[in-house]
């Protein structure tokens, strides 16, 4: 796969899975706007990454944030050809604990911070009449899970964005798929019980938990010319779990 002169956005990528995906991309020739709420360590992943990596903040709960870092990136590499909508948090708790603001954060961040980018994208690359976006979901979105109501509905949603945007864009040459990574080793999963991890690691037919790097080749290849007939569709990179 070449993504040369490509110029790719990764939300949420100053560490964990979207700082591995943004480090691919790189690796395959693309130019990379590492793009966080944590400014600093978003341009220290740039830097770290150096060539034509550079690092802006945006928080993608704010419209004006996202309409900042496509004009930002627009000025700096001209264009936007692919978009990995990866910037997500968990706040876990049952149902009847859960309160209003901790699913209203989930949804904003993980779900209408999805919105506000791909809005600003779609802009783009229907100009273009080229585009990739690739959302990344979770096997909870499909599965549902105990303790993640606010999550697994953000999560499902973003799987309701994907489909929707896909029959949008599609006739402008634009590709929307959503990745739903199971059991990923990050500082997202490191946090969960002892028993919540034992319960993942038991289920898989793959024996090990998943990484990053799973989740970059799902994304890269999504994103890549070999891909260019897919669209609407959901990936799971999960070692088997769900089907298990
Ligand atoms: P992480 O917690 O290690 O990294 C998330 C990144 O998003 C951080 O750099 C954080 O600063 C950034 N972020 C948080 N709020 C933001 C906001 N409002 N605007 C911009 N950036 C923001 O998480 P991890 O594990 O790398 O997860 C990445 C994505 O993969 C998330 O969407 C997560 O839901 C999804 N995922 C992760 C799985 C796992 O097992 N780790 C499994 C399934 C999905």
């Amino acid at each position: 796969m070449d993504f040369t002169k490509k110029t790719v956005i990764v939300t949420g990528s100053a560490r964990g899975i979207g700082r591995i995906v943004a480090e691919r991309f790189a690796s395959l020739g693309a130019n990379l706007v590492i793009s966080d709420v944590d400014q600093e360590q978003a341009e220290t992943v740039a830097g770290e990454i150096g060539g034509t990596a550079i690092g802006l903040k945006a928080n993608v709960t704010s419209s004006e944030d996202v309409e900042n870092l496509f004009e930002k990136t627009k000025k700096e590499f001209g264009q936007v050809d692919i978009v990995v909508n990866n910037a997500g948090i968990t706040r876990d708790t049952l149902l009847i604990r859960m309160h209003e603001k901790d699913w209203d954060m989930v949804l904003d961040i993980n779900l209408k911070g999805a919105f506000l980018v791909t809005k600003s994208a779609a802009k783009l690359m229907m100009k273009q009449r080229y585009g990739r976006i690739v959302n990344i979901s979770s096997v909870v979105g499909l599965t549902g899970n105990a303790g993640q109501a606010n999550y697994a509905a953000s999560k499902a949603g973003l799987i309701g964005l994907t489909k929707s945007t896909a029959k949008e864009l599609g006739a402008r040459n634009i590709t929307v798929n959503a990745v739903a990574p199971g059991f990923i080793a990050t500082d997202m999963t490191e946090n969960l019980p002892e028993e919540a991890k034992e319960m993942f690691l038991s289920k898989l037919l793959i024996k090990r938990a998943g990484t990053p790097e799973d989740i970059a080749s799902a994304v890269t290849f999504l994103s890549s010319d070999e891909a260019s007939y897919i669209t609407g569709q959901v990936l799971t990179v999960d070692g088997g779990l769900t089907i298990n």
